[in-house]
Order: structure tokens, then sequence, then C-alpha cells
């Protein structure tokens, strides 16, 4: 008996896990916004917020004619002046840590990278958020499975989701590092974005 519960424990150890993880489903719209709201439970990997390059404060946004109407601005205007400048910290999802520490790790399924976006050098004022959940094998091969959401900052909503082309157009340079860029991490070789 002792040795039938100790196969049966055995096997739910090897085999329940390894099931679910192959059909484990997108995390719904509230399971998302859920995350964002709480993501003080997740890993953060910025120890203080990072500033943003120029190139990608006036794209990396969401789809609200304000955000879009800020960044045209930005463009225009560039961030010589410091009230334009953006800060970022970034949470990663425990099951993702191990592949964030590294410089080529790929991110288990189910793993959700965050971007917070602050107006301020402090990160006490935030803009948006644009995130990355890792899907199931075949959902987006162009981008590593790779699904992308944004919110606004107040969290309040998913404003946007699915494999977003505008954001698929910078993440897939970064392949090397499972299309995540790490950027704030200070590792400099992966390449920059064409064009910049
Ligand atoms: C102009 C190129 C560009 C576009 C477009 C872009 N990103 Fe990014 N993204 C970056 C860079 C560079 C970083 C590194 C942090 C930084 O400098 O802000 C980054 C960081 C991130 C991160 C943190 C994880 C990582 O890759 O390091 C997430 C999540 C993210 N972006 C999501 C999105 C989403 C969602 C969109 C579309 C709404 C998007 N990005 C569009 C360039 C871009």
């Amino acid at each position: 008996m002792t040795f039938r519960r100790i196969v049966f424990f055995v096997l739910q150890i090897l085999i329940i896990p390894s099931v679910f993880a192959e059909k484990t489903p997108a995390p719904t719209d509230e399971k998302l916004v859920l995350f964002v709201q709480q993501r003080t439970n997740a890993v953060k990997i910025t120890q203080s917020p990072f500033e943003m390059g120029q190139f990608v404060v006036a794209r990396c946004v969401g789809p609200s004619p304000e955000e879009v109407h800020t960044a045209e601005k930005e463009k225009t205007f560039g961030i010589s002046d410091p009230h334009l400048k953006k800060f970022v910290h970034v949470y990663v999802s425990h099951d993702g840590q191990a592949a964030m520490r590294t410089d080529s790790g790929v991110f288990p399924q189910g793993a959700i990278v965050l971007k917070e976006k602050f107006s301020d050098p402090e990160g006490k004022h935030t803009e948006l958020f644009t995130g990355m959940i890792k899907r199931e094998a075949g959902y987006n091969p162009e981008c590593g499975d790779w699904e992308f959401f944004t919110l606004p900052g107040d969290a309040s909503q998913i404003s946007s989701r699915g494999k977003l082309q505008d954001c698929m157009d910078c993440h897939v340079e970064y392949k090397k590092s499972d299309y995540v860029t790490k950027n704030y991490a200070h590792i400099s070789f992966y390449p920059k974005p064409t064009g910049q």
C-alpha cells in the first residue's frame, strides 16, 4: 500500500504538471489585470527606475488616442525636455525568473513579463503598462510564442492584447534572448531595433 502510494505520488509530481503545462490556457483579462495590480508579488528585476531610450519612448505605447498623442509629441520634441523623459520598472512572474537572469534563457509557457512606465524618475506616476505572456507552442512562431498586452496607468483594464504587430516590430530583434530585451539589466550586446 505504501509503495503504491509512493508510486502514485511520484507519478503525480512527474506527469500532472507536464500535462497541465501543455494545456494551460492563456490567462483571462481578469487574471491578467489582477497580476498587474498585484505585481509586487512578482519578481522585480529593476533595482531603481530605468530610463527608457528615446527611440522606445516614442513607440512602446498603448493604443489609446492620448497615448498616441503623447508619443507623437515626444517624437516631435524629443526627450531633451526633462518632462518628457520616461522611466520603467520591469517585473517577471516567478516561473520566468531563471530565464530573465540568464543571457539566452527561454521562458516557460505561462511566464509573464511586465513593464511599468513612469513619467518621473522616482517611479511614482505610472502612465502605462506593457506586458508579454509566454503562450503555448505554435501561438506566435514569428515572435517566440509571446502574446503582448497593454493597460492604462491605473491598471483598471486590458486595453489591447494579442499578437500586436507594433510590439513585435521591435521585439523580433531580440530573438537571442527569447524576444525579451533585458536592456535594463545592462546587457549591451543585444542589437537595438533596426533604423534607430
Ligand atoms: C521601438 C521599439 C519597441 C516597441 C515598438 C515596443 N517595445 Fe517593448 N521594449 C523595447 C525596449 C528597448 C525595451 C527595454 C526597456 C526600455 O528601454 O523601455 C522594451 C521592454 C519591454 C518589456 C519588458 C521586457 C523586455 O522585453 O525587456 C515589455 C513587457 C514590453 N517591452 C512590451 C511591449 C509591448 C506590449 C509593446 C507593444 C504595445 C512593445 N513592447 C513595443 C522596445 C520596444
